[in-house]
C-alpha cells in the first residue's frame, strides 16, 4: 500500500514535471519565434511610400527586335552552362538526420544574450526543408493567367508531385507564413521588379501566382506599355511584362536581361548586326526605371558561356570600346567584372533612391546527371531530399554574387545551396508536347522551388 502510494506520488510528481517542461518548451519556442515582432513591424512601417509620376514610355527604336534571336537561343538550349564555366560547385551537401518536425533546435535559446545574437545572425539561407501540408501556395492547374505552360508541370505527363509539399525553415529567422492579401497590403503603391534571365522570369511568374493564389484575377491590369514592354513587330514576345493589382496599386514586373550588361546593337537599322555588351554599364531599362522601383531583384548566371555569347552575337565592350584585354574576356572574369560593376552602380544609386530595397539573387543550380543538357544528361530522381535536407554552411555557394554585394547595401538573396538539395523539382523530361530526349534540369516546375525564393524575399522586404 505504502509502496503503491509512493509510486503514485512519484507518478504525479513525474507528470507535473513533464507538464512544466512541456509548457516551458512551448513558451520558449513561441518566444523564440516572436520576440521581436514589434521591431519587425515598425521596420516595415518605416518602409515608406514616396510617389512618382507614371510616364508613358515609348521606345525610340524597337529595342527588342535584336533580342528575338537571344530569346530563341534561351528557349532551345535549356539554358546550359558548360561545366568548366559553371560557378556552381559540384560538391554534395551534408546529409543530416532530421525529423519532419516543426520544433526548432532548442539547445541555446535559454538566455537573452543567445537569443538576440541568434536574431542578429538570422541567415535565411541556413536552415532545412520540412514537409508541409500547406504547400503548394497555388495550383499548377489553375494559374494559367501568368504561368507559362512549359513550366506548369501539372499540365505535363508528370505524375509525381511530392516536390510541391515542402517549405524552407530558416534556422534562426522569424519566417512569417506567406499570405497573399497581407503581402499585397504591405506592397500597397509599390513596384516589385525582377531583372535577369529566364530563372528570374520563373521567379516573377511564381510571385504572380503566389499573390493571386493562382486564381483568375480580372482586376489585374497589364501595364507593360508604361515600361515599354510591348511585343515589337517580328518578336516572339516582349522584353518583359508588368502587371498591376488595382486594389492595392501594386505593380510586379519582369525585364529580360540575361547578363545584366547593357546591350546595344551596333547598327540599330540592321537586325543581323552584332550587339555591344557593355560589361561596365547597367541595362538601360534598369537605369531608366530605377526611380519607380521599391523592390528590385537581380539575377544572372547561366548565359555566361561562350556558346550563348556567340549565338547572341554579343561583343564585349568596356569604356564604350571593344574589349581587347584577353584575360578580362575569359567568361568567368567577364561575368565577375559585370556582376561587380552592376552591384557597385546599384549601390551608388541607393542613397538617392531611399525607398528602394535591392536584392541580388544567387545562381539557381542546375542538376544534369550522367551528361549535360545536350549529351543526354538527366534529373530523373523523383524522391525529395535524397541528398539531405539541411544547409548549415556559412559561406554562399555562389561566391561571385556574394562577393559583389559584400560591403554594399544590396541584400544577398542566397538560394543556391537550398535549391541544390531539390534536384527532383526540375522540369526534367516532361513537357506539354511530348518531346523525347530533351531534359530540362535547369528550370523548375511551378509551383515549386522558386516559390521558396519568393517566400525568402517576402520575409525580407
Ligand atoms: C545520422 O544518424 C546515424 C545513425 O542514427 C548516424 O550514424 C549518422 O552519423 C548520422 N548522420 C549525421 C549527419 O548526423
Ligand atoms: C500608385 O502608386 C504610385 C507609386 O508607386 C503612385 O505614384 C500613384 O499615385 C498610385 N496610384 C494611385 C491611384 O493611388
Ligand atoms: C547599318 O545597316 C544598314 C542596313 O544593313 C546599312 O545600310 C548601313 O550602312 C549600316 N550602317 C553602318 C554605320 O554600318
Ligand atoms: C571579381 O572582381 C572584383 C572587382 O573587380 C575583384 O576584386 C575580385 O578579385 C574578382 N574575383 C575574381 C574571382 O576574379
Ligand atoms: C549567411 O550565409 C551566407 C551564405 O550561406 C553567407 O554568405 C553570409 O555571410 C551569412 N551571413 C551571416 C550574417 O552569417
Ligand atoms: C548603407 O546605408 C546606410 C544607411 O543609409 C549608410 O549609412 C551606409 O554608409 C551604407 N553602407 C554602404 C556600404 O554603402
Amino acid at each position: 500500500m505504502k509502496g503503491a502510494n509512493i509510486y503514485r506520488m512519484k507518478g504525479r510528481h513525474l507528470s507535473v514535471t513533464l507538464l512544466v517542461l512541456t509548457f516551458t518548451t512551448i513558451f520558449l519556442w513561441a518566444w523564440e519565434k516572436n520576440p521581436f515582432v514589434t521591431t519587425m513591424q515598425s521596420a516595415q512601417e518605416q518602409f515608406n511610400i514616396h510617389t512618382s509620376d507614371f510616364v508613358i514610355y515609348t521606345p525610340k527604336s524597337s529595342s527588342s527586335d535584336y533580342l528575338t534571336p537571344n530569346e530563341h537561343v534561351e528557349e532551345t538550349d535549356s539554358e546550359s552552362t558548360r561545366s568548366e564555366e559553371s560557378q556552381v560547385p559540384e560538391k554534395e551537401f551534408d546529409a543530416s538526420n532530421f525529423t519532419n518536425s516543426f520544433v526548432p533546435h532548442m539547445e541555446d535559446s535559454g538566455s537573452d544574450r543567445t537569443l538576440s545574437s541568434k536574431i542578429k545572425d538570422c541567415n535565411y539561407s541556413k536552415g532545412r526543408w520540412v514537409a508541409e501540408s500547406q504547400r503548394p501556395l497555388y495550383s499548377g492547374f489553375e494559374c494559367k493567367q501568368w504561368l507559362s505552360e512549359m513550366w506548369a508541370c501539372r499540365l505535363t505527363q508528370r505524375t509525381d508531385f511530392s516536390f510541391e509539399g515542402y517549405r524552407w525553415q530558416p534556422e534562426n529567422c522569424k519566417m512569417p507564413e506567406f499570405e497573399k492579401s497581407a503581402f499585397l497590403r504591405r506592397m500597397q503603391d509599390k513596384t516589385i521588379a525582377f531583372i535577369g534571365d529566364s530563372l528570374g522570369r520563373q521567379q516573377f511568374q511564381s510571385l504572380m501566382c503566389m499573390a493571386t493564389g493562382g486564381e483568375w484575377r480580372a482586376d489585374v491590369e497589364d501595364v507593360g506599355r508604361e515600361y515599354g514592354l510591348v511585343k515589337h513587330r517580328g518578336a516572339i514576345r516582349p522584353d518583359g511584362w508588368a502587371y498591376r493589382f488595382s486594389n492595392t496599386n501594386t505593380t510586379i514586373l519582369y525585364y529580360w536581361s540575361a547578363s545584366l550588361a547593357d546591350l546595344e546593337p551596333l547598327n540599330s537599322t540592321d537586325k543581323a548586326t552584332d550587339v555591344a555588351m557593355h560589361l561596365d554599364r547597367a541595362p538601360a531599362f534598369m537605369r531608366r526605371f530605377l526611380h519607380r522601383f521599391d523592390v528590385l531583384v537581380l539575377n544572372t548566371g547561366h548565359h555566361w558561356n561562350r556558346g550563348k555569347i556567340t549565338a547572341n552575337r554579343w561583343v564585349m565592350y568596356v569604356n564604350g570600346k571593344p574589349l581587347r584585354d584577353k584575360q578580362l574576356m575569359a567568361i568567368g572574369n567577364a561575368k565577375n567584372f559585370t556582376v561587380h560593376s552592376v552591384a557597385r552602380w546599384l549601390d551608388s544609386q541607393l542613397p538617392s533612391h531611399p525607398r528602394l530595397k535591392a536584392f541580388f539573387r544567387t545562381i539557381s543550380p542546375r542538376h544534369f546527371r550522367n551528361g549535360d543538357w545536350n549529351t543526354g544528361g538527366n534529373c530523373d530522381n523523383t524522391t525529395p531530399l535524397t541528398g539531405g535536407s539541411e544547409i548549415s554552411q556559412d559561406e554562399s555557394s555562389d561566391p561571385v554574387i556574394a562577393a559583389a554585394v559584400k560591403g554594399t547595401n544590396i541584400t544577398l538573396l542566397d538560394i543556391t545551396a537550398l535549391s541544390e538539395l531539390r534536384d527532383e523539382g526540375h522540369i526534367s523530361r516532361y513537357s506539354v508536347k511530348a518531346t523525347t530526349g530533351v531534359n530540362d534540369c535547369l528550370h523548375w516546375c511551378l509551383p515549386g522551388i522558386p516559390d521558396t525564393w519568393n517566400e525568402l524575399l517576402a520575409a525580407q522586404v
